[in-house]
């Protein structure tokens, strides 16, 4: 550049000369900077495909996966069982209102059951969360009533209780429903002995033992020979040889009623197991506060 802005002071016939030998240079310069260039770039991207070599070929890594709750995973099992005697899911609410947890399930705000289902209030009076699924009992009969009824309703409930390992104020329920002309004790021994069966194995055998519900008449529960044991007795089932899994009965005239049957001509019987207490008893887990206690340590075994 200094030989170019020099120009001026070069003689005059000289000046053609100089000026093109400039240029050479100058295009010999520039022609070399680019070829230098060109072979660092080409080395260097040589020196990283090299050394950071990437194999493509490599599985990636895992991510790490969630997985479903043991809670989850046993109501899918009922679903399953259920659905191949023929029952549908219904999901009704968990926030209730005292009417339906209560009062249309034949239990009047004096009666002493209450006590078995005493649960938490929201500060709109009457409304409540649910302390049992029999509320959905009332919902799908005034759904599908005069038709005949097959479902089960599962979810969350809610009671206030002295936490413990084997109380929670959470839980899951799944109800039974059927309700329909000529339905009768018979149907719900059948229809619950095959459920053992499909549950706990072609063996399980299953005894009722009268109970008393305000919503059903007459009331039993269902006990199921230990599996744990074989009915000899062990420290799960207590020394009985049996296991308590649900409350069932048929369903009270009162309530058929309220669903807008008519008892003389409908009945039908209904059924509240425990998915968690079936969990327990399956996977042997000593302490009901695991499940909602979110320890990974706890969920990632199942
Ligand atoms: N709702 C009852 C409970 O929570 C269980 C039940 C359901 C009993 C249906 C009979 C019929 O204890």
């Amino acid at each position: 550049m200094q030989i170019f802005s020099g120009l001026p002071q070069v003689p005059k016939e000289l000046r053609p000369q100089v000026g093109q030998r400039a240029n050479q240079v100058k295009q010999a310069l520039e022609a070399a900077l680019v070829e230098r260039g060109g072979a660092i770039r080409q080395s260097s991207l040589e020196h990283v495909l090299n050394s950071e070599r990437l194999d493509v070929t490599l599985p990636g890594r895992k991510p790490i996966q969630g997985g479903i709750h043991p809670a989850t995973q046993t109501l899918r099992d009922l679903y399953a069982i259920f659905a191949e005697m023929g029952f549908q899911v219904y999901r009704t609410r968990d926030v209730e209102t005292d009417e339906y947890n209560f009062e249309l399930l034949n239990i009047p705000a004096y009666h002493p059951a209450r006590d078995m289902w005493d649960t938490f209030y929201t500060t709109t009076p009457g409304v409540i969360l649910r302390t049992h699924t029999s509320p959905g009992q009332i919902r799908v009969m005034r759904e599908y009533c005069p038709d005949p009824i097959r479902v089960v309703l599962p979810g969350m409930c809610y009671r206030y209780e002295q936490v413990s390992a084997r109380s929670e104020i959470q839980f899951n329920q799944l109800e039974l429903m059927v309700v329909g002309r000529n339905i009768t004790l018979g149907d719900m021994k059948g229809t619950l002995n095959d459920f053992a069966r499909r549950m706990f194995g072609e063996n399980a055998r299953t005894r009722l033992r009268p109970s008393y519900f305000p919503f059903t008449e007459p009331s039993a529960e269902m006990d199921v020979e230990c599996f744990i044991c074989g009915g000899k007795g062990c420290a799960i089932c207590k020394g009985s040889g049996w296991l308590e899994i649900m409350g069932c009965g048929m369903v009270h005239p009162t309530v058929l009623q309220n669903g807008g049957y008519d008892p003389r001509e409908f009945s039908g019987f209904a059924a509240g197991l425990g998915p968690e207490r079936i969990a327990l008893l399956r996977h042997r887990i000593e302490d009901i506060r695991y499940f909602w206690a979110n320890d990974v340590r706890f969920l990632e075994q199942f």
